[in-house]
């Protein structure tokens, strides 16, 4: 279905996120006929290019990042690089601002949806907000679309959300949380709303417990100085797994709309209780073993680095539905393989009717993210053949790709619908300013306390499944964490 007519204005146009998703995913939806070619592009950042130069990036940025999966005819291409424009600007000074308010203006054609995308770093988010506003662009039509990471605690994120609001009402402001836009992700909301099937059961009196991983194999190749103030606390979890905890235990919203949704996640964000040192677990991977790769402090080239590449911690949710029942979470760099999953385990049924050596045997629900969206549900069978009642586990397996055929293959980016739903003006799938402030409320205080104290994470083998110490963290309590496939 295509979307209104709307220009979007990228500023960092040319930095590493413009080039890897936010281009490659308008060209997609230009593709699939969703983007208008009435619609305009603009990037703007400090490189001296014009148009020609520009689009040159583009169609290379395209080339080498954006063309899996996409069914493009011939001249597609040169049909979208005709969207886009280039703006040389600088956001602390005044070049380039009058010429960008005056492209937006001789556009020809109707009415657009006004779209900014700050792809630039935070410290950047109060100079363009002013300057959008001093040069008269920022009416109360206008959106903007800022990426994380949304401040470094409480305090900065609070600074930046008083910095945008000061020129946007929050109905403008689209805070993006990728997570929020890959389509398991939002089809966990399908899962448990759209189905009699799980949610009579999605309880405390039924689950045993949930864990969610994330495991990469990539390092911080690239991003060294950032990801060395950050770690896997404040890059990962804090966000994206933070979207992915509110998801599976908010209680029902009254309707799939931005308000309804968004405080049923912050009433789970702010019923998170404390989490003690003893239930967190910090690593920093080591050095491969062939030596190809080096480990996390030669990387960040800071031998003293405390900084997590790797989290493991229990968390509980201090509420009627989920009081008692633990949530592990674990995301880490360097590990074996890419998989993220939400595992929702559980309870063994009550009594066995078929005796001890039948053995023990729980449902899973798995959701998986990556690398093959789908879900899984485990279920408890009798082992076919003759020998009597034995009971064996096997997946009901919902691979999309295979249930729903060749279509389903194609999964879009997360940026794709993200981007589309900025047009849209639909926020459900973006972060409100009170919840990342709830978020960063939760996540400083154990960040100070690894500070009061000291800490220091422990070291990981490159390619393994984690620190060992993050294995004895579920198996104290019984339980074990899924196999990183
Ligand atoms: C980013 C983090 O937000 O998400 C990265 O800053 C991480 O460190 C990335 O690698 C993971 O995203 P995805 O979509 O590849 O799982």
């Amino acid at each position: 279905i295509p979307v209104d007519p709307f220009v979007l204005v990228i500023f960092g146009g040319t930095g590493d996120l413009a080039r890897r998703k936010i281009l490659p995913a308008l060209f997609r939806r230009f593709c699939d006929g969703q983007m208008e070619d009435n619609s305009a592009i603009i990037g703007a950042a400090r490189s001296d290019l014009d148009t020609a130069a520009y689009r040159q990036m583009v169609r290379e940025a395209i080339v080498e990042f954006g063309q899996e999966g996409g069914s493009c005819e011939a001249g597609t291409m040169e049909a979208f690089l005709e969207t886009v424009h280039y703006v040389s600007i600088d956001a602390r000074g005044e070049t380039g601002w009058s010429e960008l308010a005056g492209l937006l203006d001789k556009l020809p054609g109707e009415e657009r949806v006004r779209a900014f995308y700050f792809s630039v770093g935070p410290s950047l988010f109060g100079d363009l907000a002013e300057r959008l506003h001093c040069h008269g662009m920022a009416g109360s039509e206008a959106r903007i679309v800022v990426e994380k990471p949304f401040g470094h605690d409480l305090g900065t994120a609070k600074a930046l959300n008083k910095t945008l609001a000061q020129h946007f009402d929050e109905s403008q402001i689209y805070r993006i949380d990728h997570y929020l836009g890959k389509e398991t992700v939002q089809n966990l909301m399908a899962i448990r709303f759209a189905n009699m099937l799980f949610e009579p059961l999605w309880n405390a009196q039924y689950i045993d417990h949930i864990q969610i991983t994330v495991a990469e194999t990539v390092g911080v190749a690239g991003r060294e100085d950032y990801y060395d103030h950050a770690g896997a606390m404040r890059d990962m979890v804090q966000n994206h797994i933070m979207q992915l905890l509110c998801l599976i235990a908010m209680e029902p919203p009254a309707k799939f709309e931005p308000d309804a949704v968004r405080d049923e996640k912050l009433k789970v964000i702010r019923a998170l209780e404390d989490v003690p040192a003893k239930d967190i677990v910090r690593g920093q991977y080591l050095e491969s073993d062939d030596g190809s790769k080096p480990g996390f402090r030669e990387h960040v080239q800071n031998p003293e680095s405390t900084t997590e590449s790797f989290i493991a911690l229990k968390l509980h949710i201090s509420n009627w539905r989920w009081a008692g029942t633990p949530f592990y979470l674990r995301t880490g760099k360097r590990l074996k393989s890419r998989t993220s999953e939400i595992a929702v385990v559980f309870k063994d049924a009550p009594h066995s009717i078929f005796g001890a050596e039948a053995g023990r045997h729980c449902n899973i629900l798995t959701i998986v993210l990556q690398p093959n969206e789908g879900i899984e549900l485990g279920v408890t069978i009798k082992e076919p053949g003759p020998g009597g009642m034995r009971l064996v586990d096997v997946p009901l397996d919902m691979t999309f790709s295979e249930a729903l055929g060749p279509e389903a293959e194609f999964v879009p980016d997360a940026y794709e619908r993200l981007i589309m739903d900025v047009i849209r003006g639909n926020q459900t799938l973006f972060m409100r300013g009170d919840e990342v402030e709830a978020a960063w409320a939760w996540t400083d205080p154990i960040i100070a306390e690894w500070g009061a104290r000291e800490d220091t994470p422990v070291a990981y083998d490159s390619g393994s499944s984690g620190p060992v110490e993050a294995l004895a963290l579920m198996h104290r309590d019984g339980r074990r964490w899924r196999e990183i496939r």
